[in-house]
């Protein structure tokens, strides 16, 4: 499948993902957040779920932990327009606190309903490795028995397609902490993330050809 073809199939799929019901996340009627990237990066990120910032703006990581990972990625001199960036779930999950939209963890049931769209994005984007960023991603890529502090700042290889993948702590997890924890477990998370900078200053892989930019340009819809 070439890569046009894949970018047909990513948009396919992400008009399906739009009107996706199978689980209480999506009936819970937000929009959908797909990802966004270039089709065969060297690295594809993976979150958890789109926040209140995301549902809003249709985008991955653009609320208080995307600002985080923008920082680490600055600091690594990561161009993020040269990764995919995206989540395990696709809907924001959430409970009303008077005006608020508060977080809530998606059940394991919930992610796994949802892989099939990750799986559908790690087809047509064809990354070359993976960083799972926190618990639910690293269960999405490498199953349920997945935890991050086992398997925290080294490479595990997929079982499934043998694709490399990174797991790290997800950024919130560090905006949970006091602020005199935050600044060293920041300083380790980018240790972690650096084990991956090779593979971004050798590019993307050799035998993809140009990368396509794909965005969420049609918004995500409820
Ligand atoms: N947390 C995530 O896991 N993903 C986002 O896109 C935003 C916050």
């Amino acid at each position: 499948m070439d890569a046009v073809d894949d970018e047909t199939r990513w948009h396919a799929l992400a008009e399906q993902a739009r009107g996706c019901r199978d689980c209480p996340i999506g009936l819970l009627g937000t929009r959908m957040v797909w990802g966004e990237g270039p089709l065969r990066p060297a690295l594809m990120l993976v979150g958890e779920q789109p926040g209140d910032q995301e549902d809003h703006q249709g985008r991955p990581f653009v609320g208080p932990a995307g600002r985080l990972l923008d920082r680490a990625l600055a600091q690594l001199q990561w161009p993020r327009e040269r990764l995919y960036v995206t989540n395990a779930v696709k809907h924001f999950k959430f409970e009303w606190r008077g005006q608020r939209r508060l977080h809530k963890t998606p059940a394991q049931r919930e992610a796994a309903i949802c892989a099939q769209w990750l799986q559908g994005e790690l087809d047509t984007v064809r990354p070359g490795a993976i960083v799972a960023l926190g618990a639910t991603a690293a269960r999405a890529l490498l199953g349920p028995q997945a935890t991050v502090s086992g398997l925290r700042g080294r490479w595990t290889t997929r079982p499934a397609d043998g694709l490399p993948v990174l797991v790290t702590l997800h950024p919130s997890a560090l905006l949970r902490l006091h602020a005199g924890e935050r600044e060293p477990a920041y300083v380790r998370w980018l240790d972690d993330l650096k084990l991956a900078s090779d593979r971004l200053v050798a590019g993307g892989r050799p035998d993809t050809g140009a990368a396509l930019k794909l965005t969420n340009e049609k918004g995500g819809g409820p």
